[in-house]
């Protein structure tokens, strides 16, 4: 077991994994990782040099020649709705991920393998220098295996559809919840479906279900139960 608390929380699309994890982070001094933000940025970068979302090897390539970084906590120029800070080759890419074409192709390269490998092992990088809150799809059974604490965030799939449309109407990307609930469907039967590493619920792993409460109330969960764990 790591000498750094690691807190590991794996969840479906839109369940509210990001802004409990950053909350979260900040009340308890930790480092918070979106791992999506990495698939999404390998996507982006793909996408911008034409590559096809299948072409492993080129995917990779492409991914190895380009400086990736993420930046967290957010400096006071950056507070502005964003999760995280992603730059690449020193660029600020933290909303050009964030699109519709960005998110169904950052679980169209979340499929590859390999890919997946590179970005485990960076992944695992960060966590072994610091406190962490690290949320995406397989942190509870891959990434993090010896979490402290280990998180399956879930909502309904009606929950889940009214926040990202929300999200997206605030963003001016007029979209119908239909689309928004067709676009969540889709992504969530990729991501469980996958052969490499699918989303799934551990054994071990908390199920919080956040339907119906409030981002506070899961983040004054999650830390009356890490109090519990380090018996404070
Ligand atoms: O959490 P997100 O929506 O930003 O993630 C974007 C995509 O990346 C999502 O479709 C699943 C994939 N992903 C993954 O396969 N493994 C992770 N650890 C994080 C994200």
């Amino acid at each position: 077991m790591s000498e750094f608390f690691q807190i590991a929380i794996d969840g479906p699309v839109a369940a509210g994994k990001g802004t409990v994890s950053r909350l979260l982070a900040q009340k308890l001094g930790f480092l918070y990782v979106d791992t999506g933000a990495m698939y999404r940025a390998t996507a982006l970068l793909s996408l911008r040099h034409e590559i096809s979302l299948n072409d492993e090897d080129k995917v990779i390539a492409l991914l190895e020649k380009s400086k990736l970084e993420m930046r967290n906590p957010l400096s006071p120029t950056e507070i502005d709705g964003r999760l995280t800070t992603i730059i690449l080759d020193g660029e600020d890419i933290s909303w050009a991920i964030r699109t519709q074409e960005c998110s169904d192709g950052s679980s169209k390269v979340a499929v590859l393998a390999k890919l997946r490998k590179v970005l485990v092992k960076k992944q695992q990088e960060i966590a072994r220098s610091q406190d962490v809150v690290m949320e995406g799809r397989d942190i509870t059974f891959r990434v993090l295996p010896e979490a402290d604490l280990k998180i399956y965030l879930t909502a309904s799939i009606e929950a889940r559809a009214i926040r990202r449309h929300t999200q997206y109407l605030t963003k001016g990307i007029n979209v119908s919840i239909e689309e928004v609930i067709k676009e969540i469907k889709e992504r969530d039967e990729r991501d469980m479906k996958r052969k490499t590493d699918p989303l799934q619920v551990m054994p071990d792993a908390w199920l919080v279900d956040t339907s119906k409460l409030e981002i506070e109330e899961v983040v004054d969960l999650i830390v009356a139960k890490v109090k519990e764990i380090r018996n404070e």
